[in-house]
C-alpha cells in the first residue's frame, strides 16, 4: 500500500509552519484565520489573488510560496465556488487541497469557509477527501522514479472549531477511507500476484479487526455442489476459493445483511477468449469482491452496530485443456441447469452459486451483489453511474440516496419477464448469455433466478470500479467504488 498521510485535529489557530490551506468562495473574502494570515504576511494573500487570476471557483487552487512575514512554506487557497455545497463536494474540496500540497511534509488545513467555521462532520469529510486523493499505487515502481517516502508521508493537521468532535467522527470516516483504499489496492494488484489464494489471505486478515473469516477450498466447494462456480475455475491451475467474512456487531437475533462479490482475479474469457487489446484490464475483474472486502474492513474497523456478511467467489477464468467449453451444461448448487453458451459470461456463473448459498445459509435481511459483470453497462452508463437491478423498490431508493450523498451514484435499469425469456435454453433450464441486446439486463435476469424472494440488488460496477477517470478524490486506475456507497447504506438505514 502506498504511504498515506497521518491526520490529526487541533483547535482553530493561525498556522505558523508548513503549508496552510484556506477555503474561500467567489466573494474572495478571507475573514477569520485567513484574515490574520493575510495581515501577518503583509497582505500577501490579497495581492496574490488578482495576480494569479484566482476567482474562487469550485476546487480551483492557488499556491503562494514562502509568504513574507510568516514562517510558512506556502499558503494554498482552495475555491468553494458560489453554489450550495453537499457532502460529496466537501470531500472533493479536500481532494483538491491535497492535490495542491501533495509531497509536502506538514500541512495545516484551516477548517473555515471565508473565515466562518466549518462543522465537525464536514471537517472530517475534508480529511477523507484528502486521504483518498493522496492514494496512489506505486508498489512496483523501483526507487528511481519514485518520490521519496519521507516527503510523501505528510502529516496533516485539520484546524477546526470543534476539533474534538471532528476527531471523533474521523475515527469512522478513517475506517471507511481505509476500506476504500484496501479495495483499490486489491483491484490494482496484478493477477500474477493476487490469485484466488492470495486474495483469500487478504480476506482472512480481517480477523485482526474482529471479523470471523472462513475460507472454503476446492473440496468444500465440490461437496457443496457449487458446480457453476467450479466450471469457471477449472481451466486455471490456480484453485478457486470462497471467502466468507462475518461481522456480527448487531443484535443476536437480527438477520444479517449479505454482500456478495464477483472475484474473477483474471478474466481471459476462457475458451471464448477475449481480444488481446485491453485484456490486461481484466486483472480488475474482482472489483466486486474487492469492494465487499473493503466494506467489511470499514464495518469492522468502525465497529458498526450491524450483522453483516461478505461472501466472495475467487476464481480465475483461463483457457486450457481442462477448461469449460461452450455448450457444456452445468448443474448449479440450486439444482437449476445452465448451458454455457459463452465462457466469457463467467461472472454470473460464480454469483449464481454464491447467491443461492447465501439465501439458504444466512437467511439474509437482503442480499446485494457487486460485480464487474458486463461491458454493456459501460456502454449504457459510462463511468459515472453503476447500474442497479433489483426486486425491491425500497432498497433501490435507499441505495440511490446513499449514492447521491457519497457521490458513488447508481442508476436503476429494468427487469421484466420479456428479458427473462431471452435466457431460456433449448437444452437446459437457462443459458448464460441472452444475445447482443440488453446485455446488462439479461445478466441481471440470470442472477435473479437464484435469489428466490429475498430482497436483492445487483450492482454492475464494470464501468465504475476499474479503469476509472481521475477525480478530485481518485487518481488511480481503481476507484474503490462501492465501499463508501454501501457503508453509507448501512449507516443510514440498518444500524442501532
Ligand atoms: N468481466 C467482463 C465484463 C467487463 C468488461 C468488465 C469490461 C469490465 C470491463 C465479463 O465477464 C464479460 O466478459 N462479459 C461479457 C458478457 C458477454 C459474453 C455476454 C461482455 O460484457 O462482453
Ligand atoms: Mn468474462
Ligand atoms: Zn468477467
Amino acid at each position: 500500500m502506498a504511504t498515506l498521510p497521518a491526520f490529526q485535529f487541533e483547535s482553530l489557530s493561525v498556522p505558523e509552519t508548513g503549508a496552510a490551506v484556506l477555503f474561500v468562495d467567489k466573494s474572495l473574502t478571507l475573514g477569520g484565520v485567513g484574515q490574520s494570515l493575510d495581515e501577518k504576511s503583509g497582505g500577501a494573500i490579497g495581492r496574490a489573488i488578482p495576480a494569479a487570476d484566482f476567482k474562487g471557483d469550485f476546487c480551483k487552487t492557488i499556491r503562494i510560496l514562502a509568504p513574507a512575514g510568516a514562517d510558512l512554506d506556502q499558503i494554498v487557497l482552495v475555491g468553494l465556488g458560489d453554489e450550495a455545497l453537499s457532502e460529496r463536494d466537501f470531500a472533493a474540496l479536500g481532494g483538491a487541497a491535497m492535490g495542491a500540497v501533495k509531497g509536502l511534509k506538514s500541512v495545516m488545513v484551516v477548517a473555515e469557509a471565508n473565515g466562518k467555521e466549518i462543522d465537525a462532520a464536514t471537517a472530517s469529510l475534508i480529511a477523507m477527501g484528502m486521504k483518498l486523493r493522496a492514494y496512489d499505487f506505486d508498489l512496483y515502481k523501483t526507487e528511481k522514479g519514485k518520490p521519496k517516502e519521507a516527503a510523501k508521508a505528510a502529516k496533516v493537521t485539520i484546524l477546526a472549531a470543534d476539533a474534538e468532535g471532528a476527531a471523533n467522527i474521523w475515527e469512522t470516516d478513517d475506517a471507511v477511507s481505509n476500506g476504500t483504499i484496501l479495495a483499490r489496492d486489491l483491484v490494482n494488484e496484478p493477477a500474477n500476484v493476487l490469485g484466488p489464494k492470495e486474495f483469500a489471505a487478504k480476506a482472512k486478515a480481517l480477523e485482526e479487526l474482529g471479523a470471523e473469516v472462513e475460507i472454503l477450498k476446492l473440496a468444500d466447494l465440490e461437496k457443496l455442489g457449487m458446480n457453476a462456480l467450479l466450471g469457471v475455475a477449472q481451466g486455471s491451475v490456480r484453485k478457486p476459493r470462497v471467502a466468507i467474512m462475518k461481522w456480527m456487531g448487531g443484535f443476536n437475533d437480527e438477520a444479517p445483511l449479505v454482500f456478495v462479490g464477483k472475484g474473477v482475479v483474471f478474466d481471459s474469457g476462457g475458451i471464448s477468449i477475449k481480444p488481446a487489446a485491453g485484456m490486461e484490464d481484466m486483472k480488475g475483474d474482482m472489483g466486486g469482491a474487492a469492494a465487499v472486502t473493503g466494506l467489511m474492513h470499514a464495518l469492522c474497523q468502525r465497529k458498526a452496530k450491524v450483522n453483516a456478511i461478505g461472501i466472495i467467489g475467487l476464481v480465475e477464468n483461463m483457457p486450457d485443456g481442462n477448461a469449460q467449453r461452450p455448450g457444456d451444461i452445468v448443474t448449479s448448487m440450486s439444482g437449476q441447469t445452465i448451458e454455457v453458451i459463452n465462457t466469457d459470461a463467467e461472472g454470473r456463473l460464480v454469483l449464481a452459486d454464491l447467491l443461492h448459498y447465501s439465501k439458504e445459509t444466512f437467511k439474509p435481511r437482503f442480499m446485494i451483489d457487486l460485480a464487474t459483470l458486463t461491458g454493456a453497462v459501460i456502454v449504457a452508463l459510462g463511468a459515472h453511474n453503476a447500474g442497479i437491478f433489483s426486486n425491491s423498490d425500497a432498497l433501490c431508493a435507499q441505495l440511490s440516496a446513499s449514492g447521491a450523498a457519497t457521490g458513488e451514484t447508481v442508476w436503476r435499469l429494468p427487469l421484466a419477464k420479456e428479458y427473462d425469456k431471452m435466457i431460456d435454453s433449448k437444452f437446459a433450464d437457462m443459458k448464460n448469455t441472452g444475445g447482443r441486446w440488453a446485455g446488462s439486463i439479461t445478466a441481471a435476469q440470470f442472477l435473479k433466478r437464484f435469489v428466490g424472494d429475498v430482497d436483492w440488488v445487483h450492482i454492475d460496477v464494470a464501468g465504475t470500479a476499474m479503469d476509472a477517470p481521475k477525480t478530485e478524490i481518485s487518481q488511480g486506475w481503481a476507484s474503490g467504488f462501492g465501499v463508501r456507497l454501501l457503508d453509507r447504506l448501512v449507516k443510514d438505514n440498518y444500524e442501532g
